[in-house]
């Protein structure tokens, strides 16, 4: 495995695949590797025949007040599980690579489906998301991303850049990877106290609770309000619970397949998650 720094290393280091016509795989990361990324590595290892994964902590994604100076960054640990899932080449720049000297003067701003849920809650933040990848995906120039879905309005985000600004590209969005107590993985669970970390999965529960709820009949607004209620009695602070289509469009009932969304607080950490419940019919 290959770690490049610089955009003309990387370039240098994917000129054989980029020549030989091989379908680049890339796996966009702000490291601290946890099995959901690896597995989204896996997952590019099947479809393709060489796997970038970019580590790069994204200064423009991070609030004023969010977590940026102090985003766990573990390149050498990170480096070794990626050798270990067979990834061939890390792409792992400095702020300076990716941003220059210079202030950024250009945005990319998704409108309409960053308006509410983390939209709502962490203004900017999908600009900086949708800036970032889409000069990684210039950097890097994969046939296809791959993304998970528990940033699922995230992907949504990624999705329709790539529609309306015509990347070449075909996004995979890869299902959310668990803990064995149901808890979705993700770097910022490294954040949590034991105790936390002991009710954190309740947001799973709950959301599979409403599952079971929404299948029984029970309407959508009672399920949504009880999902507020347990996750409060067990001690978050809740962003939001909200319902909506798979296109992240509103839905006030439930009658086709519906996406029950999750941020809350357990102290100083936001943890979010999300359920597709299937419409039987
Ligand atoms: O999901 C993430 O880790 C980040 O938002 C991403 C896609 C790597 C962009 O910085």
């Amino acid at each position: 495995m290959k770690t490049e720094t610089t955009i003309q290393g990387l370039n240098a280091a994917l000129s054989p695949a980029r020549t030989a016509k091989k379908r680049i795989g890339f796996v966009p990361t702000m490291g601290n590797l946890h099995e959901g990324h690896l597995n989204l590595v896996r997952e590019a290892k099947k479809l393709c025949d060489v796997v970038v994964v970019s580590i790069f902590v994204n200064p423009i994604q991070f609030g004023p007040n969010e977590d940026f100076d102090n985003y766990p960054r573990t390149l050498d640990k990170d480096s070794q599980l990626l050798a270990d899932v067979g990834c061939d080449i890390v792409f792992a720049p400095s702020v300076e690579q990716m941003y220059g000297k210079q202030p950024l003067l250009t945005n990319i701003s998704v409108s309409g489906i960053t308006a509410d849920l983390c939209g709502a809650s962490r203004p900017g933040h999908f600009d900086g998301v949708a800036v970032v990848v889409s000069k990684l995906f210039n950097i890097v120039q994969p046939s296809l991303a791959f993304f998970g879905q528990k940033d699922f309005q995230q992907l949504a985000v990624i999705r329709q850049l790539v529609q309306d600004l015509s990347f070449p590209i075909e996004v995979i969005g890869v299902p959310i990877t668990r803990a064995a107590d149901g808890l979705a993985l993700s770097s910022r669970n490294g954040y949590l106290t034991p105790e936390q970390r002991a009710v954190a999965p309740t947001i799973y529960q709950s959301l599979k609770h409403a599952e079971k709820a929404l299948l029984e009949g029970v309407s959508l607004d009672t399920v949504l309000a009880e999902i507020t209620t347990q996750l409060t009695q067990a001690g978050f602070v809740v962003d939001y619970v909200e319902a909506r289509s798979p296109a992240l469009q509103m839905v006030t009932d439930f009658k086709q397949d519906t996406v029950i969304f999750v941020a809350a607080k357990l102290g100083t950490t936001r943890l979010i998650d999300n359920l597709i419940v299937k419409f039987v019919g």
